[in-house]
Parts: structure tokens; C-alpha cells; sequence
């Protein structure tokens, strides 16, 4: 999955050649998983249409201050557009735009939106090789890097003037490439590991039944996800579930028991700078599974149960061991016993969830939950997308790590 998966991508086209391969860089971009807008000076309508544009990018195509075929609708607000944005890129960047960047001469829409945003901005350069070298060019260049915009380096080659040298605009692969490259090398859980558990565990009874529970492994999902957005190198130790969990920065080992929990955590864990454990772990498995399945002979059957290892509790007791998030599904008195439990366990933060709580705990696609810390100081949470909850925890452990 691409950094920019899930972003939103304001495109500002100038007037150059190359602007009619910002079709490609739409397309690209959306590939990627963002929600691309575009905006266009009124030169580029020359050399790209705003059809197309809107087209591929699935939004309406801006490129003034009023829609004047729409007598309704006469304001485009720069402001709002420029703060949607996650990220802005300028490609082409004219030596015309880039000069009114640089100095603040806002006379075309575009230019009032790159100045109200204030995301990251990058811009790919495109002119031919004398305008490229021009010191004017090149001041303008250094001016902009000042300002925290980002240069996408100009390509070497055949230029639309038919001289050959600096000054090509990189390609849309190149483009994205350079962005999502640098979005990477940010984000702030880069070159952390984490290991998660998730799921339910499954103790055999015997080869065709067990005990179980119901968890769908959506929570632990989502952590996961969450947790590679953000830059680490995930392990997510999952119990059987159907919940997918695609990303290329999370490696899923699949188990069923605890016990398989167990050891593939204790496998890894000395790797992890970060575990979190939301699997719903079997506390207990029976003693003996069958060998084959158990024939319904008697009216009654009793399977003597056995303590699973708590999983939790021994990443808690170690001496080295990573940060340390636990979770508590209650029922019942749920601060009394998460408090308990936070300490017992040794978590450096414990997230509890109640199955009091409507939209809350087991299948459903919401939870809602309270953050404990080591000094029992507790934050509380809405209803709200597993997703959502997963970005709420872990902006918490990277507020209180990095
Ligand atoms: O998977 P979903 O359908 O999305 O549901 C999410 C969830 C409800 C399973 C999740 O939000 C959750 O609450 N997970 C923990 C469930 C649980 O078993 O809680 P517990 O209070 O019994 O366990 C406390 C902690 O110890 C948990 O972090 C658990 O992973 C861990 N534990 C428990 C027993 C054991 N043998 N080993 C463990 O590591």
C-alpha cells in the first residue's frame, strides 16, 4: 500500500509542454490510493484540458477565483482547497509560476491556493536548458528549498524546443516515486518494529471442535495498518480470522492455539521496540485434545481445562521489553479491573473496551475505549471506526515515545 493511500493530493498545473503529462500523474496518483484535485493557471488550459483532468481525477478542474458558467456559484475558496490538501504538487513548474512563488504575486488561483496551503509542497520544474541554467531560475530554485518547498529534480534530455539538455520534467513515475519516497523517510515510526497480536485463539477439543471466542481480528487489524502507515515494520501475530491484512510493511504469521501465540511472540519479541496485544487469547485449552472425534456416547461430557500461558503478563516480566500495550475486554467494573490488570501485567499502556458499551468489543467494525497509563490517568474515547480508534492509540505511544 502506498504512503499516499488515503491522502488527498491537490495537482497545481502551469503553462508549460509537459503539462499534458499530468493526465498520466492523475491516474498514477489515484492508483496510489489518493483523492487527487487539480487546479490549473490559465495558461495550462492551453496544453491540457480541464476535462480530462476532471475526468480522470474524478472533481471538478479550478483554475479561477469565480465559475462564471455558473451563475449560482461564484466563489472558489482558495483557502478551504489549500488546507484539504495533504500534500501539493506544482508539475510542470514554469520559471514563470516559480517566480511568482517565490515572490508572492498571487494573480492567478492556483497561486492564492499554494499560498493558503500548508502542507508539504513539491514542485517539478520544466523549461528548456538556457531558462533552466538562468541564474534567476537557479536563485529561484534555492528560494523556494528555503520556503520548505521541495524540488522533484528536472530530467536530462530532448527538450519540446528540440535542443537537448536539463530541464525535462521528470516523468509521472519519477513524480511519485520522489514523493512517496520522502513521505517514507518521515514518517515517524521509520526503521521501528512492532509486534501485534490479534484475533482469537482456537484450543482443539478434538480434530473438529474447540474452544474459541469471538473475536474477528478487526481491531488488531487496524493497529497494524495503523502502525505501518506510520512507518514501522510490522509483525502481526494472528489467530484465525478472515480480516485482511495487506501492506508491505506487515509480515502476518498466521497461528490457532496460544500456546503458538505464545511462542511466536517470544520468537520476535526481542526485535520489537513496540508490542501491542489485542488478541483474545484462550486462558484455558483442554489438557488432552482427542485424537479423534469425540463419539456422543453419555449425556454428559466434561473436558478438563489447563491455564494457557499468558502471553501479556511474560513480555511484562521481561527485564528488557519493548513498549508495552495491553488490552482488557471487561464486562464488568471496568476501571476497577483494568487497573488491576494493567498493573498485574506491567503494560506501559493498557486500552480497555466493555462489552457494556454499545458499538463496542468483539466483530463490530467501532470500538470504543479508555487509554490507562502506568499513573492510572485515563483518557476516554467516543464511538468511533476501529480504524480511528487504531490512529487515536497510536498517536498516543508515538506522543509518548518519540
Ligand atoms: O478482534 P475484534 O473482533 O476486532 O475485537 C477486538 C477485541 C475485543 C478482541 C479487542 O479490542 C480486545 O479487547 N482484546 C483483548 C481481549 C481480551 O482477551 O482481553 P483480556 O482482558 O482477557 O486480556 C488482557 C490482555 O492480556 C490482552 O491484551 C490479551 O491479549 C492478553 N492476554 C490474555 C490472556 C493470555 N493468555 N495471554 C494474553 O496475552
Amino acid at each position: 500500500m502506498s504512503v499516499l493511500s488515503g491522502k488527498n493530493v491537490l495537482l497545481g498545473v502551469t503553462g508549460g509542454i509537459a503539462a499534458y503529462k499530468t493526465t498520466y500523474l492523475v491516474r498514477l496518483l489515484i492508483k496510489a490510493g489518493a483523492t487527487v484535485k487539480v487546479v490549473m493557471t490559465p495558461a495550462s488550459r492551453e496544453f491540457v484540458t480541464p476535462l480530462t483532468l476532471s475526468t480522470l481525477s474524478k472533481n471538478p478542474v479550478l483554475s479561477s477565483f469565480t465559475n462564471e458558467d455558473d451563475e449560482n456559484d461564484t466563489w472558489n475558496n482558495h483557502v478551504d482547497l489549500g488546507l484539504w490538501a495533504d500534500y501539493m504538487i506544482i508539475a510542470p513548474a514554469t520559471a514563470n509560476t516559480m517566480s511568482k512563488m517565490v515572490a508572492g504575486n498571487i494573480d492567478n488561483f492556483l497561486l492564492a491556493v499554494y499560498c493558503s496551503a500548508k502542507c508539504p509542497v513539491y514542485f517539478a520544474p520544466a523549461m528548456d536548458l538556457d531558462m533552466f541554467k538562468h541564474p534567476s531560475t537557479q536563485h529561484n530554485f534555492e528560494q523556494l528549498a528555503s520556503y520548505g518547498n521541495k524540488m522533484i529534480p528536472a530530467g536530462t534530455g530532448e527538450l519540446a524546443s528540440g535542443l537537448s539538455g536539463e530541464g525535462r520534467m521528470a516523468e509521472p513515475e519519477e513524480i511519485v516515486d520522489f514523493i512517496e519516497k520522502d513521505i517514507a523517510s518521515q514518517l515517524p515510526l521509520k526503521g521501528k518494529i512492532c509486534l501485534i497480536t490479534a484475533g482469537p485463539t482456537y484450543e482443539p477439543i478434538d480434530p473438529v471442535r474447540f474452544i474459541g471466542n469471538r473475536s474477528s481480528g478487526k481491531m488488531g487489524a487496524a493497529l497494524a495498518l495503523e502502525m505501518a502507515t506510520n512507518g514501522a515494520q510490522v509483525i502481526l501475530v494472528m489467530g484465525p480470522s478472515h480480516v485482511s491484512s495487506d501492506h508491505h510493511l506487515i509480515d502476518r504469521v498466521n497461528v490457532e492455539t496460544a500456546q503458538e501465540m505464545y511462542d511466536t511472540v517470544h520468537e520476535h519479541i526481542h526485535k520489537a521496540d513496540y508490542a501491542i496485544f489485542s488478541a483474545a487469547v484462550a486462558d484455558y485449552k483442554p489438557i488432552n485434545a482427542a485424537d479423534q472425534k469425540i463419539k456422543k456416547k453419555s449425556d454428559t461430557l466434561t473436558i478438563e481445562l489447563t491455564k494457557n500461558p499468558d502471553i501479556l503478563a511474560s513480555v511484562g516480566a521481561m527485564d528488557k521489553r519493548p513498549f508495552l500495550v495491553g488490552f482488557a475486554l471487561e464486562t464488568e467494573n471496568e476501571l476497577e479491573y483494568a487497573f488491576a490488570k494493567a498493573k498485574k501485567k506491567n503494560t506501559d499502556l493498557l486500552v480497555l473496551n466493555s462489552t457494556r458499551d454499545k458499538g463496542a468489543g468483539f466483530g463490530v467494525d467501532t470500538n470504543k475505549i479508555t487509554l490507562i497509563d502506568r499513573d492510572r490517568n485515563t483518557t476516554e474515547f467516543e464511538v468511533k471506526p476501529k480504524s480511528e480508534v487504531a490512529k487515536d492509540i497510536i498517536n498516543e505511544i508515538i506522543n509518548r515515545t518519540i
